[in-house]
């Protein structure tokens, strides 16, 4: 049996803010900073320890895995970054605020483009500053392959060829992987673990800096998958997540 450990980085700047954030690079929060130190503590208390981490290129993401592996003394672990764990990228709506989309465009525009399987927000145009062909961590992917908005399929997409080059052969060696990454590359990722269907893909949530272990079979398939810590808190923190749309009454 392997256990696979999953992170959805601490809250960020504009998840405080209530802002479409995809590839946009904002830094965590106090409190994202507190929910990381939690994470380690949890997982010292559950006796898990790591041998290799992956994470995305963004630094929500980057520190919420240095202040894990500071934790537990294990700053010296080899990371591996990559764009694939990236969130899905949210376009022309990145900076604007998910409750002010509700209140403009109503809230089955806004559940469509935060939890469809399919539908892609508004995309960047080419020449928009914003466009990941103008960010230097990018410069070895082909402009073609960079997104300019992206659908959880189209995210799933550059997620998985990940998960089968790098993600699942390392777990096979039986080294410990910490994968720390992002809301939606997470969904996309559970989404296959878990064999969801792409209707009920649509009511699940990821809570930032909570660790979510996965119990694999010799063949990777899920044993069963769990939360660590207080389940309480785990419910009340996804709820959150699902709430980011809603209009303030
Ligand atoms: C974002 O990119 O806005 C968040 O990290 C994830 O947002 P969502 O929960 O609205 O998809």
């Amino acid at each position: 049996m392997y256990r696979l450990a999953l992170l959805r980085h601490g809250q960020s700047t504009w998840n405080h803010e209530n802002r479409f954030t995809g590839w946009t690079d904002v830094d965590l929060t106090e409190l994202g900073r507190q929910e990381a130190e939690t994470a380690a503590r949890l997982f010292q208390e559950e006796g898990f320890t790591f041998d290799v981490c992956f994470t995305s290129v963004l630094k929500r993401a980057v520190r919420t895995l240095w202040i894990v592996q500071d934790a537990l003394d294990l700053l010296w672990l080899p990371v591996h970054k990559t764009w694939r764990l990236n969130e899905r990228h949210y376009g022309a709506l990145q900076g604007l605020n998910k409750a002010e989309m509700t209140a403009k465009y109503g809230e089955a525009q806004v559940f469509e483009w935060r939890r469809s399987f399919e539908v892609t927000p508004p995309a960047l145009e080419l020449d928009d500053p914003r466009h990941p062909r103008y960010d230097r961590r990018y410069g070895e992917t082909p402009t073609e392959d960079l997104p300019a908005t992206e659908s959880l399929k189209l995210t799933i997409d550059r997620v998985l060829p990940y998960w089968h080059a790098n993600l699942a052969p390392e777990i096979r060696t039986g080294r410990r992987i910490l994968v720390c990454a992002h809301g939606n590359s997470l969904r996309g990722l559970v989404k296959f673990l878990d064999n969801i269907s792409e209707q009920e893909i649509s009511n699940l949530n990821i809570p930032t800096g909570i660790p979510l272990i996965y119990e694999l079979d010799q063949d990777l398939r899920p044993l069963r998958s769990y939360y660590l810590g207080d389940q309480n808190a785990v419910n009340a923190s996804i709820q959150a997540v699902a709430d980011q749309a809603k209009t303030k009454a």
